[in-house]
């Protein structure tokens, strides 16, 4: 697709949303039996599975740590999740997202409390249309909460992307191909922590201040989803009556 066509002469994008428009989105926490915790989140057609287990004693036993636990994080896209075939190992791209995911998710666990332990997570990209890691991590963090992990604060994100010269939040994977940048955002809204950013392309200085801005608006819509998701399922157990 042309990229002028991306948006359109009313300023909508080419899926219908204004620029600041999430895609429609659901998330599900406790979703698997055999995990400690789990989550499943859709954002338009991206759909992923976060699995937790632990605190449990860190495994091989040489890789534990006297002061605190090791976070473990395996961000995978299934081979079907793409529109060319995946090969099922993991890639360079699938090290690198696990990474960003896991450093995400350390600034908010409180790994000294779990001396030669280890939490696992693992990020299961089902379908993908973009937006995977932020997405990936909002789950992975509904996970922890899920396996009574405590955090400072549930995390979540979205990216915010440069298309036909304007700014939009939430890019599917048709805009993601055809951006000229693209800033995956995720956020620990009420520490008001800024935990993953990446910048692919190039944003001026104004650009990026409102690029971030937008991005906190979409994050501060999936906290809010993050909350409701929880109490949902707690609410399950009887402990949460609303
Ligand atoms: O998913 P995210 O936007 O966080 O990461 P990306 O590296 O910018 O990838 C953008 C999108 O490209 C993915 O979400 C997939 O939809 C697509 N992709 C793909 O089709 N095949 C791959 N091997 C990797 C990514």
């Amino acid at each position: 697709m042309e990229k002028a066509l991306l948006i359109r002469e009313d300023g909508t994008r080419v899926d219908g949303r204004k620029p600041d428009e999430l895609r429609p989105f659901r998330m599900e926490v406790g979703v698997l039996e055999n995990a400690d915790g789990s989550a499943y989140i859709e954002m338009g057609k991206t759909k992923i599975y976060a699995a937790v287990y632990g605190p449990k004693e860190a495994h091989p036993r040489h890789i534990a740590q006297p002061h605190r636990a090791i976070l473990q994080c395996r961000y995978h896209m299934a081979t079907f999740s793409v529109s060319e075939r995946k090969a099922p190992g993991m890639t360079r791209r699938e090290h690198e997202l696990s990474k960003v995911i896991r450093e995400a998710l350390e600034s908010v666990l409180f790994l000294e409390e779990y001396p030669r332990s280890m939490i696992e997570v693992f990020v299961e990209v089902i379908q993908a249309d973009a937006g995977t890691r932020t997405a990936g991590l909002t789950a992975a963090s509904l996970a922890l909460a899920d396996a009574g992990i405590p955090m400072a604060d549930l995390v979540a994100g979205v990216a915010v992307g440069k298309v036909a010269g304007r700014l939009v939040l939430d890019l599917s994977e048709e805009e993601d191909k055809n951006c000229e940048a693209d800033l995956p955002v995720g956020m620990a809204p009420s520490i008001n922590s800024i935990v993953l950013l990446q910048l692919n392309g190039r944003l001026t200085r104004e650009e990026f201040s409102e690029a971030m801005r937008m991005a906190k608006k979409g994050i501060e819509v999936l906290y809010e989803a993050q909350k409701k998701a929880l109490q949902k399922r707690f609410a399950a157990y009887g402990e949460v009556t609303d």
